[in-house]
């Protein structure tokens, strides 16, 4: 089984490269953005509340997004593996996964940072953010409030990662292509 991480700061391009990932290897895509913007949609009690913290960009409750995850791997139980994206992002989110994929004896097989230079994330969300009616894209000092509580809370993952052998850099610089053919070319390794 393969279970990788997609990791990086907003704008990084996770979403964007698990559509590459999860075709050439066969993958379950799970990205708590999407799952929680699919609570939004659907005006649920969980997606009214998670959205306030969203907007600011601020994370939602470990609680919520845990049990998000829990129950997605219990749906995919045939599944040859997963993309987390966007998951997790502390280290209690961190250790909650290893519990949840231990009870199955499916590790995570790696972590995937993507690196991309500040200037760059910036931009490449405020152009998302004239057509994605995301409302965390639409003002550079929320998408700079996401980048720090990237650095402050979910950066330090790559500590929990490194002793395990399992974390690798990825330059997220370059056309789309270039940077999915460095992730399958690490991915095939493994
Ligand atoms: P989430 O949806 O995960 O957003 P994010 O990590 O802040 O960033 P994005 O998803 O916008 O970036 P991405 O790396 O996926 O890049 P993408 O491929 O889209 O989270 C949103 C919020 O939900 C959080 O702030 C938090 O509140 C909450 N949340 C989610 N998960 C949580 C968790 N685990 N715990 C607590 N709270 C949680 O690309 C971005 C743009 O760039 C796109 O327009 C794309 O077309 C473009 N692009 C991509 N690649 C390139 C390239 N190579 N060149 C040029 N443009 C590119
Ligand atoms: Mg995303």
């Amino acid at each position: 089984m393969l279970n990788l991480v997609l990791f990086g700061p907003p704008g990084a391009g996770k979403g964007t490269q698990a559509e590459f990932l999860i075709e050439t290897f066969g993958l379950i895509h799970l990205s708590t953005g999407d799952l929680l913007r699919s609570e939004i949609a659907a005006q649920t009690e969980l997606g009214i509340a998670a959205k306030k913290n969203m907007d600011k960009g601020e994370l939602v409750p470990d609680a919520i997004v845990i049990g998000m995850i829990k129950s997605k791997l219990e749906a995919h139980k045939e599944a040859k593996g997963f993309i987390f994206d966007g998951f997790p992002r502390t280290v209690d989110q961190a250790k909650a996964l290893d519990v949840l994929l231990n009870e199955n004896n499916t590790p995570i097989s790696a972590m995937l940072c993507l690196q991309v230079e500040t200037n760059e994330l910036i931009d490449r969300l405020l152009s998302r953010g004239k057509v994605s009616g995301r409302a965390d894209d639409q003002n550079q000092s929320i998408i700079e409030n996401r980048i720090a509580v990237y650095t402050q809370k979910t950066f330090p993952l790559i500590e929990y990662y490194t002793p395990q052998g399992k974390h690798y850099n990825i330059d997220g610089m370059g056309s789309v292509e270039e940077i999915a053919g460095r992730l399958k070319a690490v991915v095939e390794k493994l």
